[in-house]
């Protein structure tokens, strides 16, 4: 169980190439609270900046202005070294394209993120395959992402994403390489995960049946929030 954290965003604005003319404000103002545990969408037309908030939010990039807050504390104005131990540790992102290492099996991209922290090798192993075990693919362990489907590559990728058992956890676009099983068999481990570990779960989704299963679902349009409906109280 994780114990996790209340994020915020707040008065984030991104400008991609510089203040000049020529920057792109992909996200004007955005202030944002998080309470541990919520599942939330979000959605919004293409260029809106959902994966620029993403991006933030998995500190993967920093604001041009603004602060990224866990319990207060501003964690996007580290070093990138800090970031990244703080993202390693806290933090899963599943993308679009997986981005499975194509000459690693699977046993191997999901150990990855492991090593740094975690010594052992016996150690690690297990960790993994109860890892594959979770995703149902332990029968895959040895296989390259070449050898597997789309739905299963997704699969890896979400158990990569979960090793350190973050508190976080960002999904951009999980289900829009796959069919509709496949879809909904991704959906409902992310579900089962975010229940089971209370980690809170951010999805940005085009589909709006996606969309429609989270508790909270908030809409980008031109780098600001233009709705936040919230099914709890
Ligand atoms: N690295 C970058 N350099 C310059 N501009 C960028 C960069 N990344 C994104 N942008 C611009 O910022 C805006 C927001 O992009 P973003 O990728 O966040 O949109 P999105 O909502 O995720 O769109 P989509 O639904 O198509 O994935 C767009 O106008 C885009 O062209
Ligand atoms: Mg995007």
């Amino acid at each position: 169980m994780t114990s996790g954290a209340v994020i915020e965003l707040a008065g984030v604005t991104k400008v991609y190439g510089g203040s000049g003319p020529a920057g792109v404000r992909a996200l004007r103002g955005i202030s944002l609270r998080f309470r541990p545990g919520q599942y939330v969408s979000i959605e919004g037309p293409s260029g809106c900046g959902k994966t620029t908030l993403l991006n933030l939010l998995g500190l993967i990039d920093v604001p041009t202005e603004g602060e990224i807050r866990w319990d207060g504390v501003n964690v996007a104005d580290g070093s990138e070294r800090e970031r990244s131990r703080f993202r390693l540790r806290s933090i899963g992102f599943i993308f679009q394209r997986f981005y499975l290492l194509p000459t690693l099996t699977v046993r191997e991209n999901v150990e990855l993120p492991l090593r740094p922290r975690m010594r052992g090798r016996a150690e690690r192993h297990a960790r993994v395959s109860e890892l594959l075990e979770s995703v149902a693919l332990a029968d895959r362990a040895g296989f390259y992402p070449s050898q597997l489907s789309g739905g299963e590559e997704q699969r890896v990728a979400i158990a990569r994403a979960l090793a350190n058992s973050p508190s976080l956890l960002l999904a951009d676009e999980p289900t829009g390489e796959l069919d509709s099983d496949n879809a909904l068999k991704v959906l409902d481990l992310l579900e089962t995960l975010h229940r089971e570990r209370e980690t809170t779960l951010i999805v940005v989704t085009h589909n709006p049946e996606v969309a429609r299963r989270a508790r909270r679902h908030l809409t980008l349009r031109d780098g600001r929030v233009e709705s936040d409906l919230r099914e709890e109280p």
